[in-house]
């Protein structure tokens, strides 16, 4: 089952978040009502893994949303204690998995475990996250370096004709989980977004450069959505904390599509 990605996609990473199914229902409902009017956004929620199911039943026909996972093991199988494998993500339903979040490379994942990650996942036809950020900013800019090592590490096992798939989410950690104020600005992030395509311009081509869509992620609030998608040069967001606010990331969602 595969997606047409097209136009704008916003993602919704619930984290840890809500603590019960109910209140889970109750955001996912909310978030339904008023995806049912978009054009040209595509909706992916990606809550715990153990509320997914529940959530997909309520869906119904609409083609709106998507569902997504938040990670998924790098091993296809064996035992691994905690862990859920890409044959259970596939089986799920869902058709995009987050793929190196910096929560998951503070617990102590590297390049290597993503790269094997990514290729999981698009060799599954899923469609990978691919989650990248630089800790802090120095004047050198270094960071831009170390931003382009991880998306080089992270794609250098994966097979060109599968890179269709491929959606890259730009978070820069010192932007996550604060407000609108703190969040990068909307030059910042353009100027990131066509350091990414330069990126994958000299790892790939200028197709697939211009194909790949670009997410931008670190506060991504109501108050600065609309200069972030007007300004920034990318294809949607990636919301942590204001997407468990069904009102307010409603609202992102039809300033995204207007
Ligand atoms: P916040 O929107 O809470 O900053 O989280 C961003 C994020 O980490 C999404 O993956």
């Amino acid at each position: 089952m595969k997606t047409k990605i097209k136009n704008k996609i916003v993602v919704a990473n619930w984290k840890m978040e809500p603590k019960t199914q109910d209140e889970a229902l109750k955001i996912f409902n909310d978030t339904k009502k008023a995806s049912k009017n978009l054009k040209n956004t595509k909706v992916v929620i990606c809550p715990p893994n153990f509320y997914v199911n529940e959530l997909k039943e309520g869906l119904g026909k609409s083609k709106k949303i998507s569902f997504g996972v938040q990670d998924v093991f790098s091993e296809e199988e064996g035992a691994h204690t905690g862990e859920i494998s890409i044959d259970m993500v596939k089986n799920l339903g869902v058709e995009y998995v987050i793929v190196g979040h910096s929560e998951r490379r503070s617990l102590g994942e590297d390049d290597d475990t993503v790269s094997k990650k990514v290729n999981l996942v698009l060799n599954s036809k899923l469609n990978p996250i691919l989650c990248v950020g630089e800790k802090e900013r120095d004047e050198e800019g270094n960071f831009l370096l170390f931003i382009l090592e991880q998306i080089k590490n992270s794609l250098q096992k994966v097979e060109k004709k599968h890179l269709k798939n491929l959606i890259i989410a730009y978070e820069p950690i010192w932007a996550i989980g604060k407000t609108a104020q703190d969040a990068m600005d909307s030059r910042g992030v353009h100027q990131m977004s066509l350091f990414i395509k330069k990126v994958l311009k000299d790892l790939f081509d200028e197709k697939i450069a211009e194909k790949t869509m670009i997410l931008y992620g670190g506060s991504v609030e109501l108050s600065n959505a609309e200069d972030l998608i007007k300004n920034g040069n990318i294809d949607g967001f990636l919301v942590g904390h204001e997407s468990l606010d069904a009102d307010k990331f409603c609202e992102i969602l039809k300033i995204v599509d207007k």
